[in-house]
């Protein structure tokens, strides 16, 4: 009897252990095999030495149907696919954007779309995704067993379609003057008194995005007009069909010029945006004594009405960006989100550029942010030089927070219905579980040491 139950505790553990085992291997690549990957190409974007294309492409091609995004990747390539560097085109930033469409509506027939935007405060930053020079080297995969959830139908309103609305603003940078001064926008070298609504710029605007707007020109060197080129975004999007297992992340983007006044009530259509999205960089050397390191600390407060458990971060910054961090109200840090720059000149490590942005993965459920919580944001410039038309941008994705199970609850509901569809781990565990036991037996007829197989 005492042989008999030893080795029950014996086959058990084995059984246990080579099932375990199968289903961390099995769910690993089952995650990845599952998943879908679409590449498409913005239409083409003409752009000659020192010109600026910022172009909006309504319903550009996505995947389509009820899925769960797993990732959004792009890139500035040419016609024949080839990568193009950030000095020779600089992707000052590309939005997508979702929306929904009156079943036959044309482009611009605005009443017949409906903004379907993130759940950030920022009314005017209303995209799913979005990055800029950073693009090439960020991770933007979201983990199992989180996705975000799209073309859900019955989220869609009845008569419409979802769309996806597509941003792109490239400067040309070849044989210009200033590179840097093209890329943040300087007023002064693209010669232009008024923004692109024809409205004079305000006093003491030296750079931003109302220097560069679409079919503006940056000053280029002696004799270098044309050049004329074909390009594309190309944007790689990852996906897996929605399945009931998929926990579904919101989106905020959280802006460190947020000033916070968002006007009561929702006819408030023409108040100003609380986000202005971008801002600029005083040099150290015009500012205060104070700031011996030359570092510009921008810092504000932000209130997120709903909050959820942090399953992804990462900030956006432009070239003079150290860091961004976002801290919870008792001060604990939530995510901090560093710039990497490039050190050659090929695409994807250009010199200068900020190439990649680090991202945080925390542990779910580790790190939580409380409904009304008073968030406070960081974005840190280099300020050896002056810099105008930056961004401190931080991009969240938050979850619902998960009921806590007991290990055994959970360990059950992974394992069933893995099991249930993988039934031939069940046989080649009882293989083993056969193969082992006819071992032990052979060994306890054969000698009286079976303690020793036991131990
Ligand atoms: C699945 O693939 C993505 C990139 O394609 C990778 O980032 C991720 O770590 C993979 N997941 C697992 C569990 O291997
Ligand atoms: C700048 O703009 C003015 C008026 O728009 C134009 O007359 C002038 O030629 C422009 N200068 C350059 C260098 O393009
Ligand atoms: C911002 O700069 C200050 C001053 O150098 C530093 O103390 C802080 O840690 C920095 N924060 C980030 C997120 O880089």
């Amino acid at each position: 009897m005492w042989y008999s139950s030893q080795l029950w505790m014996l086959l058990l553990s084995i059984m246990l252990l080579s099932s375990s085992s199968y289903i961390a291997a099995g769910r690993v690549d089952k995650e990845n095999y599952s998943v879908k990957t679409s590449v498409f190409f913005s239409p083409p974007i003409y752009l000659n030495h020192g010109s600026v294309q910022d172009k909006y492409y309504h319903d550009i091609p996505f995947p389509r149907g009820h899925i769960a995004i797993k990732s959004f990747d792009g890139e500035v390539v040419d016609e024949n696919g080839n990568s193009i560097p950030l000095h020779e085109t600089y992707l000052h930033h590309w939005v997508v954007a979702r929306y929904y469409s009156q079943n036959e509506a044309k482009d611009g027939d605005l009443e017949k779309f409906i903004y379907a935007g993130n759940s950030g405060p920022c009314r005017n930053l209303g995209q799913y995704f979005g990055l800029g020079s950073e693009t090439r080297k960020t991770n933007t995969w979201v983990p199992d067993p989180y996705g975000i959830v799209i073309g859900n139908p019955m989220e869609i309103p009845e008569g419409y379609e979802e769309k996806w609305l597509l941003n792109v603003h490239a400067i040309d940078t070849r044989n210009v003057e200033d590179r840097l001064g093209c890329t943040e926008c300087k007023c002064s070298l693209y010669n232009v008194t008024s923004d692109q609504y024809g409205r004079p710029l305000a006093n003491g605007y030296v750079g931003g995005l109302h220097c560069c707007y679409d079919e503006t020109q940056c000053r280029v060197k002696e004799g270098f007009n044309g050049g004329l080129r074909k390009l594309y975004l190309k944007y790689t999007v990852k996906w897996v069909e929605w399945n009931p297992r998929i926990l579904p992340v919101k989106i905020f983007i959280l802006d460190v010029t947020d000033t916070g006044d968002y006007p009561p009530g929702s006819s408030a259509i023409n108040a100003p945006f609380s986000c202005k999205v971008e801002y600029s960089v005083p040099s150290c050397d015009s500012s205060s004594e104070a700031n011996r390191e030359c570092v510009d600390i921008r810092k504000t407060k932000v209130v997120l009405p709903h909050g959820g458990d942090i399953i992804y971060g990462v900030a956006h910054q432009h070239t003079g960006g150290v860091g961004s961090a976002l801290y919870g109200e008792d001060g604990q840090l939530l995510c901090s989100s560093n710039p990497f720059y490039g050190k050659g000149e090929e695409a994807g490590d250009e010199a200068g550029y900020i190439v990649g942005m680090s991202t945080c993965y925390p542990k779910p459920g580790s790190l939580n942010i409380k409904d009304g919580e008073l968030l406070t944001l960081i974005s840190n410039y280099s300020s050896l030089r002056m810099h105008t038309g930056v961004m401190g941008l931080f991009y969240l994705l938050l979850v619902e927070p998960q009921p806590k199970l007991n290990t055994l609850f959970s360990l059950q509901e992974v394992t069933v219905p893995y099991l249930v569809e993988h039934w031939w781990v069940l046989l080649l565990a009882g293989g083993i579980m056969a193969v082992v036991a006819a071992a032990i037996y052979r060994r306890r007829n054969e000698t009286d040491s079976y303690q020793m197989v036991v131990n």
